[in-house]
């Protein structure tokens, strides 16, 4: 039986922008980074979260683990709203859900040996664990990660973009979560390499029951993985549906556009690349209607001046207003 495991209802988040040296009397502008937000994961399920550089993906999955302040809306976990005022709950909440990052090596303390960096979530999380056990669960969680044990006294310098993932996942894992947010944790490392790191987050969900929602740049790295996709520009949602549906008919044009740059093996299947003219508006000042619309290639009149609602269709959500077709 499937089960939501976290949800999120209309979630904005703000960040107040520097003023510039140049013009220091000049109010700090608001960057808009993510727009009403809202979906749903059941437990053990994958969603895929795609858009460009700067649509605010990664404030998005960071927001939801209480590491910036939403300034609006809801995140359920375990059916259970989450109060970021509140520490304790904020505590609680890191070890259900826990956060894969993009730059492996970055995100592990450079002078922590693994073994330290694996055992802190326990000494956090488990403080009756005893040295012995601690152990015995780091050497336990490298295993799974396929980092040998003889590595646990080295430091992360040591290791290769790939092994440093592994070791950022134990990490996470060593919390017992029920959720991992993957934020881009392959974008980093070796085409050749990538598709190891992806097969482990794979297996380790299917072992645990993880929920899992994976943030990616392209559709190309989502779509196999992910049970839903989830579509973003400018920090609001613009399609969202079943990851098969969403790449056999996408109804958005930034959908169709993002597809139309995924590599195809099979030459018949091949569109044409579809570039996107236009500039692309800044978070600080959000265009009126359609966020997309500066650089749609469908583009109504009415799209300059009304945002459209994301509307749904079985399972199928999408914000345009186009006549879906
Ligand atoms: N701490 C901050 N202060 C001000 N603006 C911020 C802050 N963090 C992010 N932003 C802005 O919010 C917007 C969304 O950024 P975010 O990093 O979430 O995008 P992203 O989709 O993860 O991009 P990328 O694919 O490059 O990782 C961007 O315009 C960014 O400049
Ligand atoms: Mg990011």
């Amino acid at each position: 039986m499937t089960s939501e495991m976290i949800s999120v209802q209309d979630l904005a988040v703000r960040f107040t922008a520097n003023q510039t040296k140049k013009w220091p009397w000049s109010k700090p502008g608001v960057v808009k980074a993510v727009n009403g937000v809202s979906f749903a994961v059941n437990r053990g399920q994958t969603l895929g979260i795609v858009g460009e550089s700067g649509c605010g993906k990664s404030t998005l999955v960071r927001a939801i683990a209480g590491l910036v302040k939403p300034s609006h809306g809801t995140v359920r976990v375990g059916g259970k709203v989450v109060d970021y005022s509140r520490r304790k709950e904020v505590i609680a909440l890191r070890r259900q859900v826990q956060m894969i990052f993009q730059d492996p090596v970055a995100s592990l303390n450079p002078r922590m040996t693994i073994r330290d960096i694996i055992a802190e979530p326990l000494v956090m999380f488990f403080p009756e664990m005893n040295g012995e056990a601690r152990e015995t669960r780091v050497h336990a969680l490298l295993d799974r990660v396929g980092i040998p044990r003889r590595n646990a006294n080295r430091y992360p310098h040591e290791f290769s973009g790939g092994q440093c993932q592994r070791i950022g996942i134990a990490r996470a894992l060593a919390a017992e979560p029920k959720v991992l947010l993957c934020d881009e944790p392959v974008s980093a490392l070796d085409v050749s390499i990538q598709a190891q790191v992806v097969n482990l987050l794979q297996e380790l969900q299917a072992d645990m029951g993880l929920t899992l929602i994976f943030v990616a740049h392209d559709l190309g790295v989502v779509r196999h993985i992910s049970d839903e996709i989830l579509v973003m520009y400018l920090g609001g949602m613009m399609e969202q549906a079943p990851a098969d549906a969403l790449v056999a008919r996408p109804t958005h044009p930034y959908t169709r556009a993002l597809l139309s740059a995924v590599p195809v093996p099979d030459p018949s299947q091949r569109i044409t690349p579809q570039v996107l003219d236009g500039d692309l508006p800044s978070p600080l000042n959000l265009p009126q209607g359609c966020l997309f619309q500066s650089r749609c290639p469908a583009r109504l009149p009415e799209c300059a001046t009304t945002r459209p609602d994301l509307k749904r269709d079985g399972r199928h959500y999408r914000a345009c207003l186009l006549e879906a077709s």
